[in-house]
């Protein structure tokens, strides 16, 4: 098995370094340089996120590899290669895109992410390496391998959605980001955060899909013990967007600014939604923020949080109390 491991890890190196090197030389990715440069990644970048370009070929990793003396079974069982659904053969599952490398704690390469410069409205912006021995989707974080000696000494993680937002926000002087790489956030990506800093500042995208991974994660999160902050961006923006346009300097502001604890985020999204005006809609609203207060681990947090719903709804302490506790044992 750790030989199995080692020869998928000896694939994924070979692959990582022949994307780099096909967007490095080649003629058909000019495009793609022309790219990452007007998107404002330098070659500095790129080369330390160890970006790259798939060629647009069926066989082009698949021939590379064989040339290099590299087992197919090797390069099938990294999420490097596809069957044939017809017939017998095997093609490359990443074609024509550019490749993020995504990276484990310790700076070895376990999967790719692979985005299309086509806007072709029927494929996928991104597609992402299926699930293999070395690549366990629900723990990984976009990033780490970068960011957690700056989690380490601030003590707290940016988590934001894309591989950009990362690159753009280390790039811009702002080192602990990582991304859950659009997925919502699970409680084994919670663990390994908490390794590293015990708060986590949520940026999400500010597009429909953005918030309700929000509210999703903001639980989760907090199941895990993590104190949980949310920076809301303006309309329309992701960290990427704000940080290219505003720099360190804006987006340092920004966070201080417009950075709430997650209750406040809660209360001020659903007064955006028009829900915190009426009766009925707050009274579910009050309860989903008691649901999210229930799974605290820590009591002194759950009562702090507790009092701040109580100011914030002007609903008596101890009824708020009685009913987290009626919403805990229905949760336990
Ligand atoms: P976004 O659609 O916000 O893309 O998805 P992005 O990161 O801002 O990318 P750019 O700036 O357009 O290049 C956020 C993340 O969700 C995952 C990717 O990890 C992406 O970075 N995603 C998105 C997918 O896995 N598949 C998709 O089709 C789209
Ligand atoms: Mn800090
Ligand atoms: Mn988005
Ligand atoms: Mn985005
Ligand atoms: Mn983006």
């Amino acid at each position: 098995n750790q030989y199995l491991k080692d020869g998928i890890y000896h694939a994924l190196r070979f692959a990582g370094h022949f994307y780099y090197n096909n967007l490095a030389d080649s003629d058909e990715a000019a495009h793609v340089r022309d790219y990452l440069q007007k998107r404002g990644y330098p070659w500095k970048t790129v080369r330390k996120y160890g970006l790259g370009y798939a060629p647009d070929r069926y066989d082009g990793l698949l021939k590379a590899a064989s040339d290099a003396g590299i087992n197919r079974d090797y390069l099938m069982e990294a999420g490097l290669l596809k069957a044939r659904e017809r017939g017998s053969g095997y093609y490359d599952t990443f074609r024509a895109r550019l490749m993020f490398p995504i990276f484990n704690p310790s700076g070895k390469v376990i999967a790719f992410g692979g985005r299309t410069l086509s806007d072709a409205k029927n494929i996928p912006k991104y597609i992402n390496s299926p699930q293999t021995q070395v690549y366990n989707k629900s723990e990984v974080l976009y990033g780490i391998q970068v960011a957690r000696n700056d989690i380490r000494k601030e003590g707290e993680v940016i988590l934001v959605e894309g591989y950009t937002d990362v690159i753009s926000l280390q790039q811009a002087g702002i080192g602990n980001v990582v991304s859950t790489s659009g997925t919502s956030l699970t409680p084994d990506q919670v663990r390994v955060m908490k390794r590293y800093g015990d708060t986590v500042v949520m940026i999400f995208d500010a597009d429909v899909a953005g918030v309700r991974a929000a509210v999703r994660g903001i639980s989760i999160a907090l199941e895990g013990g993590m104190a949980v902050r949310v920076l809301t961006l303006p309309e329309g923006e992701d960290p990427d967007s704000y940080v290219r346009e505003y720099g360190e300097e804006g987006f340092r502001e920004l966070r201080k600014k417009e950075t709430m604890d997650f209750l406040r985020y809660l209360v001020s999204l659903a007064k955006k939604e028009g829900r915190w005006d009426d009766p009925v809609d707050r009274r579910k609203i009050i309860t989903e923020m008691l649901e999210a207060i229930a799974v605290m681990p820590d009591e002194v947090s759950r009562m702090n949080f507790l009092q701040e719903l109580s100011r914030i709804s002007r609903i008596g302490d101890r009824t708020l109390q009685k009913e987290l506790e009626i919403v805990r044992n229905r949760i336990r």
